[in-house]
């Protein structure tokens, strides 16, 4: 063997070496592998300050471009350069709140901390409220003046000088809604200069000041070699971190009045109120909530570790003040605590409404403060907040919100085509199938394994006739491999990520050695979605999406299995500072790609891992790689639920756990709760057996059938939810609290959730469950959706449950639109006529709505749409028009008719139906419910009204 034989070989044996590394540790999670909060040196320090008064004053206070503008000085140590603030107010209620180091002090700051760049959408600057004159004055029980700025009629925001503090306040009460700093615990780490030798001694001793006493077995791992190294570097593992600015991280308290849980902050595997970590009660090792996103191997349910994404946005709830919000825009490693009531006992601070505040600490590695506060008071104007900020979810193509069949992997085109018939022969329907890694030629992405997919084009546009989709996943390590048309060009450009000496930086993934495509830079964005162009992505057609994965950015052989701190992006930018939104401007990039491919109309579809605040514009996410247990079943329903409260509204656990091989009960059960889940999709880790829906008898075949039949049914109704998600962020699954805000009982329910504002979902956790405890809130009543047997609100049920469902309701007062009939795919299902299921409240009205496009494209955005409101009322169903008609608008229209009216809760046995508009009366059949096949209480029931949805028309019941 030749010396260049000799290496190649050495490099084949260590990266079988670390593949099986790889697969083992997907055996179980390696606690080890990840820092804890003692491991990570900010966050130890963070949380060994103690509250007191703040030692920060704010001075300099004025007016400028519309913003207050101030310092934020320290009092005890001028040596400290001051900080600059700026608050800014914008329409609905929202504050802004920036601090950062001076540009101008001197010396200057060694360079620009970073600011995270295309989150915050261009929409919301032109919202800014332009502050006019200073209103400085001493408030009441004050000793020190405060400077105001008006939000809006009901809440102003308050800048006390002394100490720092900054509040929003119910101007009327006067009571606060959020505060940050009232602990004092606001801390702010410059950046440095590499100091020469001599300047040494100082940093040590400042250094000592940060090491509490307890020197704990964590210090034997991370070692914070400040004083002995001028470069700061810091080990864990035996990964090495340069930090060549020093430590720079960003610490504050928060505390939310009025509260009784705080929500929000995915994305960890726990429940959906946040459990404190920290106070009185609790053990002094419990975690804060990470957020880092990383690559975790069979994460475990109840742990507040990192997982693949982060979105920093706080969500409180309660009784006395309603809901409210506080979100950081900031992309480095967080650290959040939920601190219990007395945590703060011996501080001498008092605060007001002290029974009802919740205290959190946040802590960030780097970045700046770029904070926004939301006052809500309700939780809809909360959410809608949010999204005014980071952008409402897209719309996504109607086959998107139909039932997706993947698993790693399907092998080859007859394994694809042999998948694909099974579905129709079982007369289940299904709208895409997904392609992994292995239908790569050697997980090098844009390329077809020959031998496997010989014909990839012939292949999509077979399952196009059948209106069906294709998505292939497309990460973002590049193998690299001098041969690979994608390497050579992203290296000839100089379009990757850089280790900390410069080099293009080589990690270890699915193909070996890998670099990764730095999408932090515009141009290498652009460069990115150009691959997607039908030329360039040779081997896909109009009807394939795509799948990125392992963009946290995982790289096996790194620091916590992810790129290193001090890897180097576009500008300088260090990867600490951006972490967290690495994956987030690959997705964006992929979707861009998708969307300017060929005619540029369609909207893109493109599943992503890895999250950040804004993630809901570009596309669905997925809770990663749970396993199938039933208490992974459980968990994915908070995490669902906590992504949709922060935006991310197209979000969906694997059906049936990614790790291990689901008994049959578990994994109907899983299809029962995940029909319901807004992103459907069943996949499986290579090691698995296979579990099509088919694979596990006739029983459990008709059962899954079923659950994904209701998903079908229910499509009119869902895709209406996503386009209300568009408009307003309001999610498609909702928790209980957001319809039922004054609702104690379901502040902390989260196996139950609710499907827009008409269904409420109860998903069955457990092996052969014979009765399941049901809360029903509200004054009105609920409708079980397969019997129609009825169920009056804010009581628990204990009901008997059977293999046929999960307990599902509509609840009285709403309509909701279905298609019943069976097809093969959502977009066969295009022109089939509607139900419309009415569920009668105690005074028999109800209203819901349907909304219609072409499923498509983006003509939705002109105005090409069928918005309608059905109101049910004095014996008279109604349909009217919610669209706007102006003239220039493109039009859509369809010839789609309603072919049954069911009626729940109906009070009298009316004979037949009146249609006004064509004057005609059709029969009334009195009869059980279509779902219950046989069994159901009597429902009313109007035949084939044959009016078209698109029209106005009213019918009335005689
Ligand atoms: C990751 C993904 C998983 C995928 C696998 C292979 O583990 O989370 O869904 O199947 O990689 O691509």
């Amino acid at each position: 063997m030749n010396p260049p034989q000799m290496k190649n070989l050495t490099l084949l044996l260590l990266l079988l070496l670390l593949f099986s590394l790889h697969l083992t540790s997907v055996l179980s999670w390696k606690k080890d592998e990840f820092r804890n909060c003692n491991q990570t040196p900010f966050c130890k320090r963070a949380r060994s300050r103690k509250p007191a008064p703040s030692s920060l004053i704010a001075t300099d206070v004025s007016v400028s471009d519309g913003d207050l503008v101030a310092k934020i000085t320290n009092r005890r140590d001028d040596q400290i350069k001051p900080l600059i603030l700026s608050l800014s107010a914008y329409q609905d209620g929202i504050l802004r709140l920036k601090i950062d180091e001076d540009p101008s002090s001197i010396p200057p700051p060694p360079k620009k901390r970073f600011e995270v760049p295309n989150v915050v959408v261009p929409e919301f600057t032109s919202k800014k409220l332009w502050l006019q004159n200073l209103d400085t004055k001493t408030l009441d029980g004050d000793s020190s003046p405060s400077s105001i700025v008006y939000l809006n009629e009901e809440y102003d925001a308050v800048l006390r000088h002394e100490p720092f503090e900054i509040y929003v306040r119910d101007k009327s009460s006067g009571k606060r809604v959020i505060s940050l700093n009232s602990h004092g615990l606001f801390d702010f780490e410059q950046l440095k200069h590499k100091k020469p030798k001599s300047d040494q001694e100082e940093e040590k001793h400042d250094h000592d000041q940060y090491q509490d006493d307890d020197q704990d077995q964590d210090q034997v791992q991370v070692k914070e070699e400040k004083d002995e190294d001028e470069n700061w570097a810091e080990t864990f593992r035996g990964h090495t971190d340069s930090r060549p600015y020093g430590p720079q991280s960003i610490s504050f308290d928060v505390s939310f009045y009025g509260a009784d849980f705080v929500y929000g902050i995915p994305e960890h595997a726990t429940s959906f109120a946040l459990k404190p970590t920290r106070g009185p009660g609790l053990e002094d090792h419990s975690e804060p909530y990470r957020l880092f996103n990383l690559d975790v191997f069979e994460y475990v349910n109840e742990a507040p570790f990192g997982l693949y994404g982060s979105i920093p946005f706080m969500i409180s709830h309660g009784k006395t003040h309603g809901t409210s919000g506080f979100f950081w825009l900031n992309a480095a490693e967080m650290q959040i605590d939920v601190l219990t009531a007395g945590w703060d006992a011996d501080s001498g601070i008092s605060l007001p409404s002290d029974r009802s505040r919740i205290d959190t600490l946040w802590m960030s590695e780097a970045g700046i403060v770029d904070a926004f506060f939301f006052v809500g008071p309700k939780p809809k104007d909360v959410v809608r907040q949010y999204t005014s900020v980071t952008g409402t979810p897209a719309m996504p193509q109607l086959f998107a919100t139909a039932y997706h069949q993947c698993r790693w992997n399907y092998r080859d085109e007859e394994d694809v085509e042999n998948v694909d018939t099974k579905f129709d022969e079982n007369n289940i329907p299904y709208d895409v199938l997904w392609l992994d890694i292995e239908h790569t030629d050697g997980k090098r992405y844009f390329t077809w394994d020959r031998v496997m997919f010989p014909h990839p084009e012939e292949m999509q546009n077979k399952l196009a006739a059948k209106g069906r989709h294709m998505v292939t996943i497309v990460d973002p390590h590049t193998k690299r491999d001098d041969g690979y048309f994608l390497h050579k060009e992203a290296t000839q450009k100089g379009y990757y990520v850089k280790d900390a000496n410069g080099n293009d930086f080589d990690g270890w993934c699915w193909p070996g050695s890998s670099s990764y495509p730095d999408t932090l830079n515009p141009e290498i964005r652009s460069w990115w979605a150009d691959r997607f162009s039908y030329e360039n992505y040779v081997g896909s057609t109009p009807s394939l999406y795509i799948w990125n994965d392992m963009n946290e950015p995982s790289v096996f052989n790194g620091p916590e299995l992810t790129m290193p701190r001090d890897a180097l992006h576009y500008g300088g930018v260090e990867h600490r500072e951006l972490h967290n939104v690495y994956g987030y401007y690959f997705h964006m990039a992929t979707a861009d790609g998708l969307q300017k491919r060929g005619n540029g109309k369609d909207r893109p579809f493109v599943l992503s891992r890895a999250i950040f605040a804004g993630s809901q514009r570009y596309g669905a996410i997925w809770t990663g790689d749970n396993t199938a247990e039933w208490e992974h079943l459980r968990v994915s329903v908070p995490m669902i639920l906590s992504l949709g409260l922060t935006g991310i509204s197209f979000s969906g656990a694997d059906v049936g756990g990614f790790f291990g091989n689901p008994e049959p009960e578990l994994l109907v059960r899983w299809y029962q709760v995940g029909a319901f889940y807004p992103f459907f999709r069943a996949h499986a880790h290579h090691d698995t057996k296979r579990r099509e829906p088919w694979l596990f008898g006739e029983r459990n075949t008709e059962l899954i059938r079923d659950a994904i039949h209701v998903r079908y049914m229910l499509l009119p109704y869902f895709y209406t939810l996503f386009r209300e998600a568009n408009t307003s962020g309001v999610p498609v699954v909702r928790p209980l609290w957001m319809e039922f805000p004054s609702e104690e009982a379901t502040f902390n329910n989260d196996e139950a959730f609710m499907v827009g504002n008409s269904i409420l979902v109860q998903g069955i956790y457990a092996e052969r469950a014979k009765h399941a405890s049901v809360y029903l809130p509200g004054k009105q009543s609920w409708y079980d959706l397969r019997t129609g047997t009825t169920y009056k609100g804010s009581t628990t049920y204990k009901l008997d449950i059977s293999e046929d469902s999960i307990p599902a309701f509509q609840r009285a007062g709403t309509i909701i639109p279905r298609k019943d009939r069976f097809r093969r795919s959502s977009t066969q299902m295009v022109n089939d006529p509607y139900t419309l299921v009415i569920a009668l409240n105690s005074s028999q009205a109800a209203e819901g709505e349907l909304y219609v496009d072409d499923g498509k494209s983006f003509d939705f955005k002109h105005g090409a749409y069928i918005h309608r409101r059905f109101v049910f009322a004095d014996g008279k169903l109604t349909s009217v028009n919610l669209a706007p008609t102006s003239p220039g608008n493109s039009r859509f229209s369809t010839s789609s008719v309603v072919e049954r009216i069911i009626l729940l809760g109906n009070a009298s046995r009316p004979k037949s139906a009146h249609i006004e508009s064509t004057n005609l009366n059709v029969d009334i059949e009195l009869g059980p419910l279509w779902l219950q096949r046989g069994r159901g209480s009597a429902v009313v029931t109007i035949r084939k009204p044959g009016v078209r949805i698109a029209d106005d028309w009213t019918i009335k019941i005689l």
